[in-house]
């Protein structure tokens, strides 16, 4: 099938039997049309970019606290090699070891056919980045700071082959944002998965404006692969698609009871027996803290300044108390040392 070749304006600076030598080097045996049209580029040409159908028989995920240890679980089930790399040994020693501990609880529940070590021997640690230039997938899950992905891509950038695809976890920072820091953004998309990684099945594939069609497919492939289901965001929004409709909904739980409407324990028993949630949205505030939730929808209002996600005060005036939730034993409840919710 011939594939069309954008060209661009008749006053282009590059003539266009150039543009289609270079296309032509780039994609060999293909066949090309040309058209002059700035359309085209974006809804056939950007298409043809990213990484091709892949193997995915090696992978790398950069991070190995609670969401790269899951991911790392979850595709060493599935016959992937992995190599979990972090800052520290210790880091990843722990990591190890709560993976195996994971790994052993499904064995147990009879969810696992295989033993528990050939499942741990497909997981390599490393403390470097060097695992990089053999693999067909990074995943990064690092510190949900811009700087510190935009530094780990940089490095890895350096490393990977330009047919490895790369991947943020990242839960709220917009794709675009990341892949502005390197130099084939094509190939980056992100894989937004949810804890505890083992347990749930939807895992967000994000397009950011520059990723390439492939990569984006590429990513979907990769995440029915694992046994998940890929929830495709076609466009790169902050807080993608299930956190922004969960957020909303949280933040009209803070408003009731910030208004005096009803109690933090009527509205999450109510949330559970109508809508057949396992945790209400003010245990679940106090569970993820009101620190981090803030921190969220701040940044999805400052992103859009949409109305709809300006926080609520009561959310606020909670944090500036240290009411964080039960890492500081306050926040929509009252929480025992050893962890027990407060009876009223
Ligand atoms: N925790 C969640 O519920 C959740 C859900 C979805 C997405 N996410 C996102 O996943 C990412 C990771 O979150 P987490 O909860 O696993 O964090 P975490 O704090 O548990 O783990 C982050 C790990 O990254 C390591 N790290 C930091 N900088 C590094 C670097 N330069 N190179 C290698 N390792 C480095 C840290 O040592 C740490 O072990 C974040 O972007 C977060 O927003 C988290």
């Amino acid at each position: 099938m011939p594939i069309t070749l954008f060209h661009g304006r008749q006053d282009d600076v590059v003539p266009l039997e150039k543009v289609r030598a270079i296309a032509e080097q780039l994609f060999m045996n293909l066949e090309f049309n040309a058209v002059e049209d700035d359309h085209f580029l974006h809804n056939n040409f950007i298409k043809l970019k990213g990484v091709a159908e892949m193997n995915f028989k090696k992978i790398l995920v950069i991070g190995s606290g609670t969401m790269g240890t899951g991911i790392a679980q979850v595709c060493a089930q599935k016959g992937i090699s992995v190599v979990l790399s972090d800052v520290s040994r210790e880091i990843l020693d722990r990591a190890v070891n709560n993976i195996r501990w994971s790994v052993g609880k499904f064995i147990e529940k009879g969810k696992l056919q295989e033993d528990r070590e050939t499942i741990m021997s497909r997981i390599r640690t490393s403390t470097g980045l060097e695992a990089a230039a053999e693999v067909d997938l990074v995943i990064e899950a690092v510190f949900e700071k811009i700087e510190i992905k935009q530094e780990v891509f940089k490095k890895i950038e350096a490393l990977v082959s330009d047919k490895t695809l790369l991947a943020s976890n990242t839960s709220a920072i917009p794709i675009s944002d990341i892949a502005a820091a390197v130099r084939r953004p094509e190939n980056l998309i992100g894989l937004h998965f949810f804890n505890p990684v083992p347990m749930m099945d939807a895992v967000e594939v994000i397009k950011g404006i520059a990723s390439g069609e492939k990569s984006f497919q590429a990513g979907a492939e990769f995440i029915r692969l694992i046994g998940k289901e890929p929830i495709m965001v076609q466009r790169d929004i902050a807080g993608f698609i299930l956190n922004r409709i969960n957020m909303l909904a949280n933040m009209e739980a803070m408003r009731l009871v910030g208004q005096g409407v009803a109690s933090p324990e009527d509205i999450d028993k109510g949330m559970c027996l109508a809508f057949g949630r396992k945790m209400g949205p003010l245990e679940t505030s106090d569970l993820v803290g009101l620190d981090v939730q803030l921190m969220a929808y701040t940044n999805v209002y400052e992103d859009e300044k949409d109305s709809r996600f300006y926080p609520p005060p009561i959310l606020k005036r909670k944090v500036l108390a240290g009411h964080l939730g039960r890492k500081t034993g306050k926040g929509w409840y009252e929480y025992n040392p050893d962890g027990s919710r407060k009876k009223e």
